[in-house]
């Protein structure tokens, strides 16, 4: 088992409810689905996040979807703080059951604890230091105190685990694995720039026709080659003077998609899955 796994199931004994960050723009190639057997018995939240470089109506759609299989659900801009607001009533609403529970036991006024997971780059650091703050008192680890793990009282019901669990990316599917290439969450690793980007292309072709387009004042082509050669020409991206630098074409094309620049877009629709 590997050194991430054994950890997580460390501290999962530890919680309450895991808060599951998901990337908007693919939150099913985004998610490990290991965590559901991981986090059996415990309340979960998922978390659309980077919600604002996805289409808002798919947003709403994907909460539609995790909701029916019982997931609380919130879309989250963690880099600009949207959604973060209502977090802590949702988590206090995801575990009513377990304070009902406590309550029921004589337990009473025991904090709900959480940690927050996902796979790398989706935004878990980010989240973390949206919802706590500045302000927030860090609970362990101190003089006097029991060693142990750092939590982040939130308030008086609420304490999180400061350090987010990892989860592994499942990439074994072409599709997943591409996915994840084109939000840049695995490096480009599994495919080289321009191939990486052709492969964008065809997507925005099928899927958003127009945007590209647009965005690069472009005539359209069904050869997405062609495409990448006519953003270079538009961009003047140029080796040698005159020959086109179709590779840094395929990098700003990457890096805008990436950072929202082509609108807000979704790769993956409930309905396919
Ligand atoms: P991790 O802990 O899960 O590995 O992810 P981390 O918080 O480091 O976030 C990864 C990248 O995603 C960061 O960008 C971060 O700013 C960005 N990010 C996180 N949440 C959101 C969100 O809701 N919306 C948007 N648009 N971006 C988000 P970076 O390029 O690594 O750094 P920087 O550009 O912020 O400097």
């Amino acid at each position: 088992m590997t050194k991430a796994r054994r950890m997580m199931q460390e501290n999962i004994k530890l919680i309450d409810l895991i808060i599951e960050l998901v990337d908007a723009r693919v939150p099913l190639s985004s998610r490990n689905p290991d965590i559901d057997e991981l986090g059996k018995n415990k309340a979960r939240l998922i978390l659309l996040n980077k919600a604002d470089l996805a289409e808002d109506r798919r947003n709403d759609e994907w909460m539609e979807y995790f909701k029916k299989q019982g997931y609380s659900v919130v879309k989250v801009n963690s880099k600009k703080g949207g959604g973060i607001k209502s977090i802590q009533s949702v988590i206090q609403e995801a575990c009513k059951e377990k304070m009902e529970r406590d309550r029921k036991r004589g337990i009473l006024n025991r904090p709900v604890r959480a940690m927050v997971v996902g796979i790398p780059n989706v935004g878990k650091s980010t989240f973390i230091n949206a919802l706590a703050g500045k302000a927030c008192a860090k609970t362990g680890n101190k003089p006097g105190v029991t060693k142990g793990k750092q939590w982040i009282r939130l308030n008086k019901n609420v304490e999180l685990l400061d350090t987010p669990g990892i989860l592994w990316p499942k990439f074994e599917d072409q599709t997943v694995g591409l996915r994840l290439a084109f939000i840049g969450s695995i490096k480009d690793e599994i495919l080289q720039t321009e191939e990486l980007a052709s492969e964008l292309v065809k997507f925005l072709n099928q899927s958003y026709p127009g945007v590209l387009e647009e965005k690069y004042t472009i005539e359209s082509s069904e050869d997405n080659y062609e495409v990448l050669r006519r953003i270079a020409e538009s961009r003047h991206c140029l080796v040698r003077g005159s020959e086109l630098d179709v590779e840094k074409a395929a990098a700003i094309l990457l890096d805008d998609f990436r950072n929202g620049r082509l609108g807000r877009l979704t790769l993956e629709l409930p309905e396919e899955n």
